[in-house]
């Protein structure tokens, strides 16, 4: 079991209240949106271009059944995603997760990003996965501070390695256990499964 102190678990005094929910196809326009803020205005994504919604259904389609993909909405409005996929395509790695959590600018640091990840890693949990790894390109002082909010140590830094509005960032990335170190793998649970073992609901 991973360690319930190290969670994001919290009070939430910013109203209005934000509810996180499973991702529909129709949420990844916001999503586009969201994200392009990012790419276009700072160097905590890597992509050069926007990206169109085309490339976002391609990642959800391919991505979903088996990854969580949350949003937050805050009075009917989605302001966030957080999403896992897979570290790298070798099976060895098939227990461990790159978590992504991405809130719209003009909603920054009123929680959505702990409550996004306090719905997201407990899901991970359930469905076996071993560990979680989110990879933030440096400095983010947002990013740190909400992931070791939610648990997640600093595991090493690639400097310089990204080259991005004239000049090279570094990567770090930060772990997060979500099972014991002696746990035996069984095949990751679908997210399906997982949602109905924790009594979440699932998407229409
Ligand atoms: C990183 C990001 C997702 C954080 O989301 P958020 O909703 O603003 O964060 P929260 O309000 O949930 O804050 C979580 C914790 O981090 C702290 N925090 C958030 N932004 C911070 C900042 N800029 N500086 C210092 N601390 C910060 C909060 O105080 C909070 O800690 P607390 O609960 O102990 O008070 C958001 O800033 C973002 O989308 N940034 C751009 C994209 C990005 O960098 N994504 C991560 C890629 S790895």
């Amino acid at each position: 079991m991973a360690d319930r102190s190290q969670s994001c678990a919290g009070e939430i005094d910013h109203p209005p209240a934000t509810e996180v929910r499973v991702a529909r196809e129709g949420d990844l326009t916001a999503v586009r949106d969201v994200v392009n803020w990012a790419i276009e205005n700072t160097h905590y994504n890597f992509h050069a271009e926007p990206l169109g919604t085309a490339h976002w259904r391609a990642e959800w389609a391919a991505g979903h059944e088996r990854h969580p993909w949350l949003v937050a909405e805050r009075a009917g409005e989605v302001v966030g995603v957080a999403y896992a996929g897979r570290l790298k395509a070798r099976r060895a790695y098939d227990w461990a997760v790159e978590t992504t959590v991405y809130v719209s600018h003009l909603h920054h640091r009123r929680g959505v990003g702990r409550v996004l990840y306090g719905v997201l890693l407990p899901i991970l949990e359930a469905q076996g996965f071993h560990t979680a790894i989110g990879v933030i390109a440096l400095p983010n002082p947002g990013s740190v501070a909400l992931h070791e909010r939610c648990g997640f140590v600093a595991a090493g830094e690639l400097p310089r390695i990204g080259w991005k509005r004239d000049r090279w960032w570094g990567v770090g990335h930060w772990q997060k256990m979500l099972q014991h170190e002696t746990h035996v793998p069984e095949e990751p649970l679908s997210v399906a499964a997982a949602l109905r073992r924790l009594d979440l609901e699932e998407p229409a």
